[in-house]
């Protein structure tokens, strides 16, 4: 069976997780391949009750699933005790079928202070101060503490008191300095417990599991242009969520991924700072904010809101190989009025079909629009595509038509069920 990548083509809080939610039902794995706790999934269950997740993969929810989180992934072992703790609570059992590759780098107290420094500092990124880059940076610069040296009491205690010296003693008073230490080692060695049973190999389960024939999908975090590489940088995440690395941030060979699934929104979406040439400071895009509930899952900070853009969608298709689109909330867009949608940019003379990389394009370029007169008719009951406004089919027909991929599906709300099926056979296998 095959191995299905699903991940975002923006800047991520795509809708990933409820389409992950609805295919795992389906599937037999599921596998985290970068990023950490900055995630943040909001699963609807049913009869409104919803359940946000960081870190743990979308699958967990059906427990015929195993959850995998893989070497791509940096682990705030702290967070993810938390997560878990509160799935049992509401009665997610995950003994037995959540495992973390002993590879994966982790995330430690120092990481995350440092992460909050630097963004009290001038040229913040506006992270969500999880300790993501820094423990990326650690892994990068070969300093890293990886999940299993974490149980290994003494090189994880030296690397402990390299990295911090090294680190921290410029930013922290010794006072400070010294009990964070010891805050670090004690809380490790009472988290070891905790950890070392849900230690595997993910990359020789997987391997396993396609030999087998088994259902496995590789899930992304964060979106396209958050990829350290392909994103807009430097104000992008610091792993990289585009479909190559999927399999390399599990363990797995390139030819592994049968097919991928790109998740945009019909309009767009960002947090944090950065370039963000179609954003709407207007009424408009605070209309969208409320009615789509645009909140970080993570942070809760208000997402900013613009235009769909179509050059962006171009590239993610390309750079991550995509077969089909996944287009989420479409049911936002209903009684928003008219809309634009960027279809190129100007800059210094010149017509740009494709979003640009250079920061003074990303700053200086005017999109270039084609109006939509929008609809008011409520879409979230639609279940056949030609039951749409012809106006909200129009919209799907030139982000397919633009972006060069097809449309698998359109979601029209917020249950896993709100969605318009475009195509039976690529979805076949999971729904
Ligand atoms: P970091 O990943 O916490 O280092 O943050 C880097 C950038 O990525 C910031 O702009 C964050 O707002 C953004 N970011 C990180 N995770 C997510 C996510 O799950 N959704 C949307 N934006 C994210």
């Amino acid at each position: 069976m095959p191995a299905l990548v699903v991940l975002g083509l923006q800047w991520g809080d795509e809708g990933k997780g409820r389409i992950i939610h609805s295919f795992s039902r389906n599937s037999h794995y599921v596998a985290r391949y970068q990023g950490g706790n900055n995630a943040g999934h909001t699963l609807v269950l049913g009869k409104g009750e919803t359940l946000a997740l960081h870190l743990v993969p979308s699958g967990i929810v059906y427990p015929k699933v195993q959850c995998l989180i893989g070497n791509g992934v940096v682990v705030d072992i702290r967070s993810l005790k938390e997560e878990l703790e509160t799935l049992s609570a509401r009665g997610i059992k995950y003994k037995n079928r959540l495992w973390v590759s002993g590879l994966s780098h982790v995330i430690l107290p120092y990481h995350i202070r440092m992460d909050k420094y630097l963004e009290s500092q001038k040229g913040k990124i506006g992270t969500t101060q999880r300790g993501i880059g820094p423990a990326y940076k650690d892994k990068v610069a070969r300093v890293g503490v990886r999940v299993l040296d974490y149980l290994e009491g003494k090189t994880f205690e030296e690397l402990v008191a390299h990295n911090m010296r090294e680190k921290l003693a410029p930013i922290l008073e010794p006072a400070a300095y010294r009990s964070l230490e010891k805050e670090i080692i004690a809380d490790a060695r009472h988290l070891r417990t905790f950890l070392t049973p849900l230690v595997a190999d993910v990359s020789k389960i997987l391997h396993e599991a396609l030999q087998h024939r088994k259902r496995v999908i590789l899930e992304s975090a964060q979106g396209s242009f958050l990829d350290v590489d392909f994103g807009t940088y430097p104000y992008v995440t610091s792993s990289n969520p585009t479909a190559s690395f999927a399999p390399c941030g599990v363990g797995l060979g390139p030819r592994s991924v049968d097919q991928v699934l790109g998740v945009a929104k019909l309009f767009t979406t960002r947090v944090g700072e950065g370039p963000f040439p179609t954003e709407c400071n207007d009424a408009w895009g605070s209309q969208v904010r409320e009615k789509g509930g645009e909140y970080g899952a993570t942070t809760g900070r208000p997402r900013r809101i613009g235009f769909l853009d179509l050059t962006m969608l171009k590239k993610s298709v390309r750079i991550n190989g995509v077969d089909r689109l996944a287009l989420t909330k479409l049911d936002t867009l209903s009684g928003m009025g008219p809309f634009k949608v960027c279809v190129g940019y100007r800059w210094q003379g010149k017509t740009l079909t494709e979003f640009p990389d250079e920061r003074a394009a990303l700053q200086q370029a005017e999109p270039i629009y084609k109006n939509f007169s929008g609809f008011s008719e409520d879409v979230s009951r639609v279940t056949q595509y030609k039951d749409l406004p012809a106006s909200a089919k129009k919209l799907i027909e030139l982000t397919c038509e633009f972006s060069g991929a097809p449309a698998a599906m359109v979601s029209v709300g917020r249950q896993a069920g709100n969605q318009i099926i475009l195509d039976k056979k690529f979805v076949k296998d999971w729904l």
